[in-house]
């Protein structure tokens, strides 16, 4: 009997030890503490214990009694009084709601839209997939430009031409722009371009240009040096100054080079413009005349300028990442911070 009334005892201290909220206190309270409950049972055995044993079985089951009620009282206290209290704690951190956002390539294309359409540029869009002679021929390529081999152009497998490839620039929309409207024509054409080129940090397969194009009756040299200034200044945010280097396009003539004073270093020299002070923006030029007469406009009646720039490098330029491929994996780690 005494080895029960210890047992017993373990039993009940274990189960007080579990208990976690007041529907496990009420749990044990039904098991052990009601009228047919082990205690009871227990204490209704005393009847069957020989009369000399009495007196210690009866004692041992009193201990056992108090030690168990006291610990059940405290732990009824304890839960009970958590769950009338609706307890909140208002220093916990809230919920974070996440917000999605444009990815950084698509905000640079909104904001060169946004600067470039407030002075007077429409946006323009051609196909990827694009024929020889909008992205060679009629923008002047010689037969045998070495642009038009296999290294760098992606050629499209068809039936009966062999004319069909990926764009490799977004200079192919000039062409259909074009054809499809008389002058005046002010357009910027943002796209995706393809190269087949190694991938690595600092070059893809695919990637993003923005194109731009002016042709009216008497646009010149200095309208193309007014517009980029206008827009680097603007887009870069900075009061930067500028260098054109003579440079060399098939659908240009002349044709520039355009160099930014570097916006992080002013010019000092720093990683960005790897020491040298300057950052290459975009390649541009007048529309060659070729260009123009295979378009159908008369070169002697209207002039234009031309140019491009590469999406990505300028991301890169203004977010310090220095892995294009980071802008591909659409790692949310890195998305989120932009
Ligand atoms: N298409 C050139 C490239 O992919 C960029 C370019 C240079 C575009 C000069 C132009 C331009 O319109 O005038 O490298």
């Amino acid at each position: 009997m005494l080895e029960r009334i210890a047992g017993l005892r373990n039993e009940i201290d274990v189960d007080l030890d579990m208990v976690s909220s007041a529907e496990d206190v009420e749990r044990l309270r039904l098991r052990h503490f009601v009228r047919k409950g082990t205690l009871q049972v227990l204490t209704d055995a005393l009847r069957e214990v020989p009369r000399e044993e009495k007196p210690a079985v009866g004692k041992a089951l009193n201990e056992l009694r108090r030690h168990a009620e006291a610990r059940f009282a405290e732990m009824e206290s304890r839960f009970a009084r958590r769950s009338a209290v609706r307890y909140v704690d208002g220093s916990l951190p809230g919920r974070t709601l996440l917000r999605g956002t444009d990815h950084p390539i698509t905000q640079m294309i909104d904001r060169a839209i946004e600067i470039f359409g407030s002075m007077g540029f429409d946006v323009a869009e051609g196909p990827d997939v694009e024929d020889d002679a909008h992205n060679f021929a009629k923008l002047n390529f010689a037969a045998d430009h070495p642009a038009r081999d296999m290294q760098d152009t992606f050629f499209v497998e068809h039936a009966d031409r062999q004319d069909v490839l990926l764009r490799t620039h977004t200079s192919s929309v000039q062409i259909r722009a074009m054809e499809s409207m008389q002058p005046p024509i002010r357009c910027i054409m943002p796209g995706r371009v393809y190269r087949n080129e190694a991938i690595s940090a600092r070059s893809l397969a695919e990637f993003h240009q923005i194109e731009g194009l002016y042709i009216d009756k008497g646009v010149s040299m200095a309208d193309l040096k007014a517009t980029i200034i206008e827009f680097a200044r603007r887009f870069y945010d900075s009061d930067a100054s500028f260098r054109f280097r003579t440079s060399f396009f098939p659908f240009t003539e002349p044709s520039a080079e355009i160099d930014m004073s570097c916006f992080l270093c002013k010019g000092q020299g720093c990683r960005v413009c790897k020491h040298s002070g300057w950052l290459e923006i975009c390649g541009s030029g007048m529309v060659h005349p070729n260009v123009l007469r295979a378009c159908g406009i008369d070169p002697d009646e209207y002039s234009g300028f031309a140019f491009g720039f590469g999406v990505e490098r300028v991301v890169m330029m203004l977010t310090g990442i220095d892995d294009i491929r980071l802008l591909y994996d659409n790692d949310a780690r890195v998305l989120r911070q932009f």
